[in-house]
Order: structure tokens, then sequence, then C-alpha cells
């Protein structure tokens, strides 16, 4: 009797505790304010440790016949709670959710912040194409002052005082005998200074001269080449100037050869190459060939004696071609460039078509 009494009162005991805390959480869940609040009480209530477990590990206690109706009602509260918990979460899961798009709102219509990437200056671009080209040669790269001695731009280069390269108005005068290179020529001399030979070197830099217009800048680029050895002959260069020319100009390209002067080459040639605008036929209007078929691209010779013997070489042993040319010109001629002055004035709509 006394266990049947007891087990009447320990069921009663457990459903009207399910009743007290049910109808606490249900209030607790109606005056939550916001989603987070309302995830609290769902797990101090029906969480794994929450009252309602607590509650039902009285169950032991229970008469197993009485277990169901137990079961019965604290499944009813949490179909119940589940239920406000459910309505109550959608409710405030809009709300927030419609709140942060307001704070956090961005406008996809605006144009996304466009990523500038450098580029090469076209002059670079040249000059590592042509470095690239004689580097298959063998050829390395030195370099030499842009502010040299007048000996060794003009004199140990054979380029006599009275020569017109030397007149006031062509080179810029920086102290007593010293001078902006009006070209890259005097790293020919301090190269058979500084190195023995065999020498095979290209001098890419940065020259000077009193000239300002459309196809002259007192500031320019040069690119030296020298090739100093026992037996090289002017076949030599032609040879490696063929194969220059058809890397840079493209395959089809030919070399010619025209005599001239310059002081410090003996033979000097002027070399220019089929237009490689005209290919196939030559058109009378173009504005790189101007409908010769031909254009200058340099100035090379063998390298004159008197250098040699400034150096103290002994030029019945060696012997060696030189070679000059202007970066900006062949990269006028690449581009069809129409104006120097172009490369220097850093526009921005210029320089973006190269890179
Ligand atoms: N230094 C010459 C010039 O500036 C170019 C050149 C270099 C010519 C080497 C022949 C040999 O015009």
């Amino acid at each position: 009797m006394a266990a049947s009494s007891s087990g009447i009162s320990a069921k009663q005991d457990l459903i009207s505790q399910l009743d007290k805390i049910g109808a606490l959480a249900e209030a607790e869940l109606q005056s939550s304010g916001n989603s987070e609040a309302i995830e609290k009480v769902r797990v101090g209530f029906l969480g794994k440790k929450g009252k309602l477990s607590e509650v039902l590990r009285g169950l032991k206690d229970v008469d197993p016949k009485d277990r169901p109706a137990v079961g019965a009602k604290a499944n009813e509260w949490k179909a119940r709670l589940e239920g406000i918990i459910e309505s109550r979460k959608s409710e405030f899961g809009s709300q927030e959710l419609l709140s942060k798009i307001q704070s956090e709102r961005i406008d996809i219509s605006l144009p996304s912040r466009e990523q500038h990437r450098g580029g090469l200056h076209p002059l670079t671009q040249t000059t590592l194409e042509i470095v690239r080209a004689f580097a298959r040669l063998g050829f390395d790269v030195t370099t030499g002052p842009e502010i040299d001695t007048e000996f060794l731009t003009f004199d140990a280069i054979n380029i006599p005082k009275d020569h017109p390269a030397r007149d006031m108005q062509d080179t810029f005068f920086v102290g007593p005998g010293l001078v902006l290179r009006t070209h890259t020529s005097p790293v020919q001399m301090r190269t058979l200074l500084a190195k023995k030979w065999p020498v095979r070197i290209l001098a890419p830099g940065a020259v000077y001269r009193c000239d300002n217009d459309a196809t002259h800048s007192p500031m320019f680029h040069q690119i030296e080449g020298l090739w100093v050895d026992r037996g090289v002959k002017m076949s030599d260069l032609r040879g490696v100037l063929d194969f220059f020319a058809k890397e840079i100009f493209g395959s089809k390209t030919k070399v010619r050869m025209r005599p001239s002067y310059f002081p410090f080459v003996e033979p000097g040639a002027e070399i220019d190459v089929s237009c490689f605008r005209c290919v196939k036929t030559i058109d009378s209007h173009c504005p790189v060939c101007k409908g010769s078929g031909w254009v200058e691209i340099l100035g090379a010779g063998m390298v004159h004696p008197h250098l040699f013997e400034v150096a103290g070489y002994d030029p019945a042993e060696v012997t060696g071609f030189a070679f000059g040319l202007g970066i900006e010109r062949i990269t006028m001629l690449l581009y069809q460039i129409p104006d120097l002055r172009l490369m220097f004035q850093g526009d921005m709509r210029f320089l973006k078509q190269f890179s």
C-alpha cells in the first residue's frame, strides 16, 4: 500500500514539477527580446542538461504503470515549447536579417576598384629584347658611367680635338675634362682597358647631346656592342647582326651594310634592315621605310687599331668589331611611334599600350 501511495505521489509530483517549469519556460520565451535569448531558454529547458531532463530523472521512482502518463506530460510540454520557440525564432530571425542587411548595406552596382598593375617602359622592353638576342650569342652586359672623361669619350677612341662631335653644341661639358657621354662608345675603351681579351660585351645606357626635337632628345639611350678576339672578321659582324635583325624584326629580315665613317672603327658601316612593314611589296607611302624598302638601324665597324694601341693590345694579334644602336630609334620603328618625346612624358595613355 505504502509503495502504491508513494508511487501516486511521485507521479503527481513529477507532473506538477513539469507544469511548473513548463509554464516558467513559456513565460520566459514570451518575454525574450531576441533569438539569442530564445536559444538560451531552449538550452536551459530542453537541452541535454536542461530542467526537463533533470525532472525526468525522477521517473525511476514512479510506478512503471504510471510512467507513460508522466512521459506524455513531458512530451506535451516539449512539443508546446518547441512550437513557441520556432515561431518566435522565425519572427526574430527575419527582423534580425533585415536589420543586418540594412546596417551592412553594400552597393553592388558600384564599379569595383581597379587593381593597377605596373608595366615595363617600352624602352626597357626593347633593351631587354636586344640584350636577350645578343645573350644567345654569348654577349655579357656591362655598363659605364654617364659622366665620363673627355679622354675616354673622345681622344682615346680616335675622335680628334677638332671633330664636330666635340662641338659645344653637341656635348654637355660638366667640368674640366668631364662630359656627359655623347655615346656609349667610351665603354668600348673601358672594357679594353679593364679586361683581357677575348671580350664579348653589350653596354646599354643613357647618353646626352645638345639636341631637342621630334626625333632627338637631350637624353636618350644606346647599346654598344663589342667583340674582341683573335681573328674576328667583318663577316662575323655581318653574321651577328643578321641574327640580331631576325630576332628583333622578324625571321624574314635582311641586313644591308653601307660604307660609312666613324672615327673609332675602320672600315665603318651603317647597317640597314629590310623594312619589316613592307614584307611582301614595298609601300611607297610606308611610314617606316618611306618607300625605300630599307631602314637604317645602327652604326658598326671593325675596331680601329688606334684603340688597341691606347689599350696596350697588339693590333696584329687581336681584332674586333663594335656597333652602336639607338634604343629609342629601334623602339619608334618597332611600334611606329611618331614622336620620341612621348617616351619621356610619363603619359599613362601612351605607356599603357605597352603593358
Ligand atoms: N658611337 C656611334 C654613335 O653614337 C655609334 C657606333 C658605335 C658606330 C660603334 C660604330 C661603332 O653614333
